[in-house]
């Protein structure tokens, strides 16, 4: 959003219904919260304002946790677990064992080295078995992790639990312990400990939703060859479909990540937009002269890892680190809450302006401080209007959001009838 790039189009000013225009840097480059109870008109204000980008042919990239972004128009829609993936690969150590449920610091550590000697396995010594640990040299050890320089490589992550068993090796006993050696014998009373821990590794590669979310390869059987599902349909890698928005520009389409696969799994859907976040983050910053993107998410505060609510690990979550370090790469949020108190207040403080929808209760007002002295006017808001305010807005600035006939969002609620 270089030079002047004017929104209009998404609002008109109250009471008298002029047309709104907007500077895009001028709303975005400080991150924009839209807040408000639910059915106040978050999600149809984030359309019309996407909506007004992409009438300026700005990049605009939804991370939707319901689905509810993927019937719109102009939209690009790779859905997770369908035909979009997120390559198993290129998660770390850390987020693998946070999807497997796997939370001790040693047993991470492993995981971390076994994913280490999968890599040698395949890239190095073209195995299709696991890494064997017992014999091996430090000093041929060092020199086969010397040809595995790119990362991240692929791996056959079906052979986990069985390399997970490998790397519990010890020196022998006494006079004949050798430790030029990575191990000599396997340490049994830890392969026995780590029981609990192949289970879950072994749930999470059975797992049918796990298996299309990451493009796991089924787990082998005996006298079988099968490697990933080939009967399904193409599949993007999410990275790919990031890098290729981030990279020009958006041709009047904007990307929908669908993550309502993840719907029944929090925990997963809070891991992946994270991840998803910090990804694309690190796309704009090796690409520096590339197009701004507005990265929107919606109901944002259920997505933040247990990272962003602590000082010293606020770096750990994707969101938090965009809001943090986004604006110098070009990658701003539009994010979108019912409650400001569901945001942690490091968090809350990084956003330059707000558009508050219906907002009442004082506690919510009182987190709002910008806003004190509209809080009546705030709490007397109907659908559709809101209020700008922050460091873009000279004084607030209230609207009524124009919905667009051909842009609704999927946002049908059952209703009771007789
Ligand atoms: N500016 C508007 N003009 C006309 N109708 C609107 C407007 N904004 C919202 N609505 C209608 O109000 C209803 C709720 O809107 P929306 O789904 O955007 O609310 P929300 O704040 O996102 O709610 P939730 O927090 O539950 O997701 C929808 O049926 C929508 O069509
Ligand atoms: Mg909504």
């Amino acid at each position: 959003m270089t030079g002047t790039t004017n929104l209009d189009g998404f609002a008109v000013r109250r009471p008298f219904a002029e047309p709104v225009v907007i500077e895009a840097n001028r709303l975005f480059s400080q991150h924009l919260l839209i807040v408000g109870q639910t059915g106040s008109g978050k999600s149809t204000s984030a359309v019309a304002l996407l909506n007004a980008l992409m009438r300026q042919n700005q990049t605009g990239i939804i991370l939707d946790p319901t689905g509810e972004y993927a019937h719109l128009p102009h939209a690009v829609v790779g859905k997770l677990g369908d035909n979009a993936f997120i390559d198993f690969a290129k998660l770390s150590a850390d987020q693998l064992a946070e999807i497997i449920g796997i939370d001790d610091d040693i047993v991470v550590a492993m995981l971390s080295a076994a994913m280490t000697s999968l890599r040698l396995a395949y890239n190095v010594l073209h195995q299709e078995t696991p890494y064997v640990k017992v014999g091996v040299s430090w000093t041929d050890y060092e020199a086969q992790l010397e040809r595995l320089h790119d990362f991240p490589r692929p791996y056959d992550i079906r052979l986990l639990p069985d390399q997970l068993l490998e790397e519990c090796v010890q020196p022998a006993s006494d006079a004949e312990a050798d430790f030029s050696l990575l191990g000599q014998q396997y340490d049994r009373p830890r392969q026995r400990q780590l029981v609990p821990v192949l289970a879950a590794v072994r749930k999470f590669l059975a797992d049918p939703t796990m298996q299309r979310l990451f493009r796991l390869p089924r787990p082998k059987r005996r006298s079988e060859q099968v490697h990933v599902d080939t009967s399904a349909k193409t599949q993007y890698d999410v990275v790919y479909l990031l890098t290729m928005f981030a990279a020009m520009k958006a041709q009047h389409r904007f990307l929908v990540i669908d993550l309502s696969a993840l719907r029944s799994n929090l925990k997963v859907g809070k891991l992946v937009v994270s991840t998803l976040a910090a990804t694309l983050l690190s796309i704009k910053t090796n690409l520096p002269h590339t197009v701004p993107i507005v990265l929107t998410v919606d109901e944002a505060h259920r997505y933040l890892t247990e990272a962003a609510s602590h000082v010293g690990w606020v770096d750990q979550d994707g969101l938090s680190r965009v809001a943090r370090e986004g604006r110098k790469a070009g990658l701003y949020l539009m994010l979108m809450t019912q409650s400001p108190l569901d945001l942690p207040s490091q968090l809350l403080g990084e956003f330059g302006n707000l558009l508050v929808h219906r907002v009442t209760t004082i506690d919510e007002l009182s987190k709002l401080p910008i806003v004190n002295d509209i809080g009546k006017e705030l709490a007397q808001q109907n659908v559709g209007e809101a209020t700008f305010v922050g460091n873009g807005f000279e004084e607030p600035l209230t609207v009524t959001m124009v919905r667009a006939g051909d842009v609704q969002h999927d946002t049908a609620s059952p209703v009771f009838r007789d």
